[in-house]
């Protein structure tokens, strides 16, 4: 069964008409044309289509749009924009820090999500926060060092 309802993605409001069992990363990708956010698995198992709903980190794949009216989704296109990079994702290039980059996006938003609450962590405390996000190519030392650049250079500009 369709549905009429209303998101906010990225700071624009959007009227959809659809099925309300359909996952918002296929909302997302095939209505919206976000193509950001990726399917890995489709069981809340990579992380790979991770969103912030309401300023909260949640695998996309597996939430039905129908739940969601008038609530409030950030994409990693919603971060930043290519002229003023947000400064996680300046850090991930800084450093590198992806391969493939299929599992970066989910990455950068569980970071995110993170940072707004734990904005001085540990080594330690980034890697449990991103227990959740798989990346097949093995770059997690070097988006461990990232989500740490990041941190340091958002607590200077704060500063
Ligand atoms: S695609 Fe959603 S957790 Fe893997
Ligand atoms: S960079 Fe390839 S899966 Fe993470």
């Amino acid at each position: 069964m369709n549905e009429c309802l209303t998101l906010n993605v990225n700071g624009q409001v959007h009227e959809l008409d659809v099925p309300s069992s359909a996952p918002l990363l296929d909302v997302l990708r095939n209505h919206l044309g976000l193509k950001g956010s990726r399917y890995g698995c489709g069981l809340e198992q990579c992380g790979a289509c991770m969103v912030l709903i309401d300023g909260v980190a949640a695998y996309s794949c597996s939430r039905e749009i129908g739940t969601l009216s008038g609530r409030t989704i950030t994409t990693v296109e919603g971060l930043g924009s290519a002229d003023a990079l947000h400064p996680l994702q300046q850090a991930f290039l800084d450093e590198q820090a992806g391969q493939c980059g299929y599992c970066l996006s989910g990455i950068l938003i569980a970071a995110k999500a993170f940072l707004d609450h734990n904005p001085d962590p540990t080594r330690a405390e980034i890697a449990a926060a991103l227990d959740a996000n798989l990346c097949r190519c093995g770059s997690h030392p070097r988006i461990l060092r990232a989500v740490l650049k990041a941190a340091a250079d958002m607590r200077e500009k704060v500063a």
